[in-house]
């Protein structure tokens, strides 16, 4: 069996940035051929069929169940399609999100309960968790403040409710990161991207010591 790495944390914390580094870094150290690169929602026609109607702009009446129950369905393919294959061939799998996504922005953003949403998606999951989740944790302001540089010092109503939303999802994973310490290892975000990179680097040669 491969090695299955999730990337977690919400928009604007680093996670393409720094996945994108990793990439490199593992590509060096075991070849391109013993890597798979994947996100969520999607990896494959099904899954990305199912992206495309959770972020269809005109699907504004999407029932927050509705939308918990596409994303644990378009993970649940992504799992057969794309993950155990690569897993059971002995690649290393990197996927952008996975199951704490669910837990953090529809049970903790969206307020469905995060032990409902962590339920829901042990029938999608049938036990598939990774062997390693790296979580970058960014004060919600600054990971905002990331994703829309031009407009941090106006704060509307709207972008207040985001921060709010945004303090829920990170107050979810905290948890989770609580719940889970020997699977969910949390990195400061906030640090430059040259310092997140390195100390994911040194949690993920601590999970693979044939690394080094
Ligand atoms: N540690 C960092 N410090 C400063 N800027 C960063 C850092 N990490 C990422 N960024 C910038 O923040 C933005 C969002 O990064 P990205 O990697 O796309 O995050 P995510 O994939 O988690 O949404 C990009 O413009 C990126 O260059
Ligand atoms: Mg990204």
């Amino acid at each position: 069996m491969g090695t299955f790495i999730s990337f977690e944390g919400p928009d604007g914390a680093g996670k393409t940035s720094v996945m994108n580094a990793i990439q490199q870094w593992l590509e060096d150290r075991v070849g391109a051929d013993q890597l798979l690169l994947t996100r969520e929602p999607g990896g494959n026609r099904i899954s990305e069929q199912i992206r495309d109607v959770l972020f269809d702009d005109q699907n504004t009446n999407m029932d927050p169940r509705t939308e918990a129950l596409l994303f644990a369905a378009a993970r649940r393919q992504h799992i057969v399609e794309d993950i155990e294959p690569a897993l059971r061939a002995g690649k290393i799998v990197l996927s952008d999100r996975y199951v704490d996504s669910s837990v953090a922005y529809q049970g903790g953003g969206r307020h469905l309960g995060a032990d409902d949403i962590w339920e829901l998606n042990q029938f999608a999951i049938h036990g598939l968790l990774p062997d390693l989740t790296i979580y970058l944790d960014i004060e919600s302001s600054l990971g905002l403040r990331r994703i829309s540089e031009h407009r941090s010092d106006q704060v509307n109503r709207l972008d207040r409710e985001q921060l709010h939303f945004h303090q829920e999802v990170r107050r979810a994973y905290l948890t989770l990161a609580k719940r889970h310490p020997n699977r969910i290892v949390t990195v400061d975000a906030s640090q430059p991207l040259a310092k997140v990179i390195t100390a994911t680097q040194r949690v993920i040669e601590k999970r693979l010591p044939q690394l080094k």
